[in-house]
């Protein structure tokens, strides 16, 4: 047999421990390759998928209030920017804006997407940032000595782990000159919403959860029957999250570079959970990390909100 093609051994090293793993999981940061991040924009445009037009209202409605948080001169740091969509109600309402600095691991996606924004604004310092935010990266020197705003939309932070979500705000908030933190949260709500929002009925999200097995073909060394495995998408109550599956339809051996890797039928892999919060759930995250929440601004059924994070007055070591 020829030698598999593993172009991406850190894919291929967490491939290997994740679905080695009782129950097999996945990390939702390798959804995200170039094909990964159009699925996901295609995502957003989908009637089911209230989060994206949400937010974008949310920002839009109280974009002055939001503004009010950012000091003349800032740094604006997006992270898991994506297309950075969003980011243009901002960039539109702050003017007195020195840098913006869009991180995320889609490299190719993300450089493209600077490329543009960097036109659209030829006042503005752009300098993107490849690299993986659960890690601690080092800012480029456009942001030396400027007051920072963090920018988290689109609820991703619900795709950590409690753990990593707070480790991420106690980072963020050791950063010199923090000034704010603005951080879209998507809410508890009934069940049939959110099982609508992650199983589709045009399939785009199936399609997004299965691209994650086509890119360990392309790049791990994988040999994944991408159609043997099912779509589900489960509210679980216990962890209020939407958990993704990739669920197996039968009996079957795939290879994973030099390894074989058994399913059993109905077996699982949790490719992502999307954690869904309350005002409560914020406030008590927040205040882990020596943050305050200043604001909390909501559409009007309740169902996201927007919130903006200043560092609290004492700061417990
Ligand atoms: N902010 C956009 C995109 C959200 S999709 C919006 O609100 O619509 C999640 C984005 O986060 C993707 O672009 C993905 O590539 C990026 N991402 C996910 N995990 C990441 C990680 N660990 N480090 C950096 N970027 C990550
Ligand atoms: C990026 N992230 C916030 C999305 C979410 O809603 O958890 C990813 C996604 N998964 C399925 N649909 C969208």
């Amino acid at each position: 047999m020829d030698k598999p093609l593993v172009s991406n051994r850190a894919l291929l090293m967490d491939a290997l421990a994740g679905l080695r793993a009782k129950p097999k999981r996945m990390h939702p940061k390798w959804f995200y390759d170039h094909a990964g991040s159009k699925i996901f924009q295609r995502i957003t445009e989908l009637p089911e998928y209230y989060p994206t037009r949400t937010e974008i209202s949310i920002l839009r409605h109280e974009i002055d209030a939001i503004a009010s948080y950012v000091p003349e001169g800032a740094a604006l740091i997006e992270l898991g920017s994506g297309a950075s969509t969003k980011t243009h109600i901002l960039l539109g309402a702050l003017k007195t804006l020195d840098a913006y600095v869009p991180i995320d691991v889609s490299g190719d996606f993300l450089l493209s997407v600077a490329d543009d924004l960097a036109r659209a604004y030829p006042a503005l310092t752009v300098a993107p940032l490849v690299g993986d935010f659960l890690e601690d990266l080092a800012l480029p020197s456009a942001t030396d000595g400027a007051p920072k705003v963090a920018f988290f939309p689109g609820s991703t932070i619900g795709n950590l782990e409690p753990p990593e979500a707070l480790d991420l705000l106690n980072r963020l908030r050791s950063w010199p000159d923090i000034s704010a933190f603005i951080l879209g949260v998507d809410l508890v709500k009934a069940p049939r919403t959110l099982i609508l929002a992650y199983d589709d009925p045009a399939g785009v999200t199936a399609e997004f959860n299965r691209n994650l097995l086509h890119r360990m073909n392309r790049e791990a060394g994988a040999d994944f029957q991408t159609e043997e495995f099912a779509h589900d998408a489960r509210w679980n109550a216990a962890l209020s999250r939407i958990e993704m599956h990739l669920v197996s339809r039968k009996v079957q051996e795939i290879h994973l570079g030099a390894d074989r890797i058994a399913f059993d039928e109905g077996e699982s892999i949790h490719t992502e959970s999307s954690h869904k919060y309350t005002r409560n759930a914020v406030e008590d995250l927040a205040a882990g990390a020596g943050w305050h929440v200043a604001e909390f601004l909501t559409d009007p059924d309740r169902h996201f909100a927007v919130t903006v994070l200043v560092p609290a007055q004492t700061r417990s070591a």
